[in-house]
């Protein structure tokens, strides 16, 4: 028998990746620094920068020094910023009070980006788990998490957000109807420029510890599943999108990314909304942890997981690792 090493195959694939340049060419999909929405964890106080343990890289800044930060990451390419606040605890309390404080931390902090950056977009997390002194994102009545009165605090907090001069409040709560009413509090109040980024798919994860610990939120009893989603479920999902853009939702998010690979995917077939996904600080802790020992490129892995993320279908992406990119 003769094995001929001159094969007849008229479509070779491989053509189409032999240089560098044909390579980029036929790029399907491509990441830019305008994709990414940067997390900021904000700490009161003056030239403070503390620490995340559980996120090398990461700290939680004082005003100062995040206006700092701010025109770094400017200056690479950034276009937008979501604010976390790390509360003091004495601020912390069962009715979540100082949620909606018009001279909070985060209301204080939007108010100076705006005016020392004014064409940053600034989102800012609506929830209630950085003011409870219990950890959850909704008041407590006789034990259970009540949706309604909830919902009247984030309208309330969306409302001194906004006043602030907010581009986009992003409620990540999980509660039912809350984008309906946060649209309807906006435009009663003046505020129908003020856009709504819905955490609409949030799951239950695990993936959240670091952040928990980034923001000191220790949940005091029980977990989250009556509120965020159970992670075997996407049906649900695309249920929860369906409602929140019926309710006025700009943008929608699926939280967290790259294990609901298939959720975004999914979604993107039935929305014309632009999608957002959260890599979240467990996927970002793993890398940097594997990458401390020599594993892992940390650089390239996440070039991978961001590409992956806008490929299965995110316009943009809420990330800690944009500056390994940039
Ligand atoms: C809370 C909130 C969480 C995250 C964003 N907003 C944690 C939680 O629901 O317990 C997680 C983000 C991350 O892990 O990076 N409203």
């Amino acid at each position: 028998m003769i094995v001929s090493s001159k094969l007849s195959l008229p479509i070779r694939l491989r053509r189409n990746r032999r240089t560098p340049a044909i390579r980029k060419m036929i790029q399907e999909t491509e990441l830019n620094a305008a994709d990414f929405v940067v997390p900021l964890f904000l700490i009161e106080g003056q030239n403070r920068s503390i620490p995340i343990q559980a996120m090398p890289g990461i700290s939680r800044l004082s005003l100062d020094l995040l206006l700092k930060k701010i025109e770094t990451l400017h200056a690479k390419g950034i276009q937008s910023i979501c604010l976390f606040p790390s509360l003091e605890d004495h601020l912390r309390s069962d009715e979540a009070e100082e949620a909606w404080n018009y001279r909070g931390l985060t209301q204080r902090a939007i108010a100076a980006i705006k005016e020392q950056f004014p064409e940053i977009c600034v989102m800012a997390d609506v929830a209630l788990d950085p003011y409870t002194s219990h950890g959850h994102d909704g008041i407590i009545r006789e034990g259970e998490i009540v949706n309604d009165e909830t919902v009247e605090c984030l309208a309330r907090m969306a409302l001194v957000q906004a006043e602030a001069g907010v581009d986009f409040v992003a409620p990540s709560d999980m509660m039912d109807g809350r984008v309906k009413f946060i649209r309807e509090a906006l435009d009663q109040n003046g505020f129908e420029h003020v856009g709504i980024l819905a955490y609409s798919a949030k799951y239950a994860s695990s993936l959240y510890g670091p952040f928990r610990e980034a923001l000191n939120v220790n949940l005091k009893f029980g977990d989250k599943k009556s509120y965020q989603m159970d992670p075997a479920n996407v049906r649900e999902a695309l249920l929860e999108a369906k409602l929140d853009e019926e309710e006025g939702a700009d943008i929608l998010m699926i939280k967290p990314a790259l294990y609901y690979l298939d959720v975004i995917a999914k979604l993107r077939q039935r929305t014309e909304r632009p999608i957002a996904a959260y890599h979240v600080s467990g996927e970002y802790a793993m890398v940097i942890a594997a990458a401390q020992r020599r594993w892992l490129d940390a650089n390239k892995v996440f070039a991978e997981a961001l590409l992956s993320i806008k490929r299965a279908g995110a316009d943009l992406i809420f990330t800690y690792a944009a500056e390994h990119l940039l």
